[in-house]
């Protein structure tokens, strides 16, 4: 889906350049080599921003829950 019709900038290029490090607007316009132009799209970038940064989040934290069960189970052994 196109997000930034003035640069053809995509959800998927958003997604990009954040799992590339992008945490503010500019950055994600300069992962494409471009900039703002209109500022129309400003708003919905910065939102799917928030949004892909929230799930990194909770992927992380999954992850590190993830290995909870093994934990116990090794101090479970251990006692
Ligand atoms: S729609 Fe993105 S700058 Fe115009």
């Amino acid at each position: 889906m196109v997000i930034c019709s003035c640069n053809s900038l995509t959800h998927k290029d958003v997604e990009s350049a954040v799992a590339h490090g992008a945490t503010r607007p500019s950055e994600i316009y300069a992962s494409k080599r471009c900039k703002a132009q209109c500022g129309n799209c400003v708003p919905g970038v910065v939102c799917m921003l928030k949004e892909v940064r929230m799930r990194q989040r909770q992927a992380a934290e999954t992850a590190t829950h993830a290995c909870l069960p093994v934990v116990v189970q090794a101090e479970a052994l251990s006692a």
